[in-house]
């Protein structure tokens, strides 16, 4: 069975499939945490792309694994909360971005204090929305087995199911033979 976090990066390289216009690919990793994602995105976007990666803790890691793989070019790391990612962005940026990744909690090997909360997400998430290209896609993984976890995922599925379906397509993974706080991933894409 795959992990939210594969099926998330299967769902998000769809945006990429289609060959680009010419103007560079931007991509955004909000918790970049060891740097998974955010090396999946560089690879997304291209050497003339770039990803923008913000997370509240030191982002050394995931830059060391950039760099060894020759993409560090790409990445443009906020040691700052997504909750701000709109006031570190230009203009130029905004319905351009063709992936936003989530994976929401806190690092395993880091900080457990440093943890993502129902207000800034929603904030971010806000943001997010500004941010994204049509035909993008906003990827959210969601913990609800961890305090607060419970709280913060269901308020990403309320403010998800509350999007306009004009506007945007939901999809929302679950494993229906598991514990009800086994992760889940919510996929937006803005039509
Ligand atoms: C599950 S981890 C992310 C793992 C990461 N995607 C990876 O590949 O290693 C969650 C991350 O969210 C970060 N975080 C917590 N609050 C945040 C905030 N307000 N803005 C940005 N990142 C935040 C944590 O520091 C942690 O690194």
């Amino acid at each position: 069975m795959l992990k939210i976090t594969q099926l998330a990066h299967l769902l998000v390289r769809t945006c990429f499939a289609e060959p680009s216009s010419g103007s560079p690919l931007f991509a955004i990793d909000a918790t970049v945490g060891n740097g998974y994602d955010t090396l999946f995105l560089a690879e997304c976007v291209g050497e003339n792309g770039m990803v923008f990666g913000f997370d509240i803790q030191d982002m050394t890691v995931a830059h060391a694994q950039l760099a060894k793989r020759g993409l560090a070019k790409r990445i443009t790391l906020f040691q700052a909360g997504h909750e701000t990612m709109l006031s570190h962005l230009t203009h130029s940026t905004e319905a351009s971005v063709s992936a936003i990744m989530f994976n929401l909690g806190y690092l395993p090997s880091g900080d457990k204090a440093l943890v993502t909360t129902r207000q800034t997400t929603l904030a971010a998430l806000s943001q997010s929305l500004v941010l994204l290209r049509h035909g993008g896609i906003l990827s959210i993984a969601c913990y609800p087995g961890h305090p607060g976890g419970e709280e913060e995922t269901n308020a990403v599925l309320v403010w998800a199911k509350a999007l306009p379906h004009e506007e945007y397509g939901v999809l929302h993974h679950h494993l229906l033979n598991r514990q009800r706080t086994s992760p889940e991933l919510v996929v937006v894409q803005k039509i």
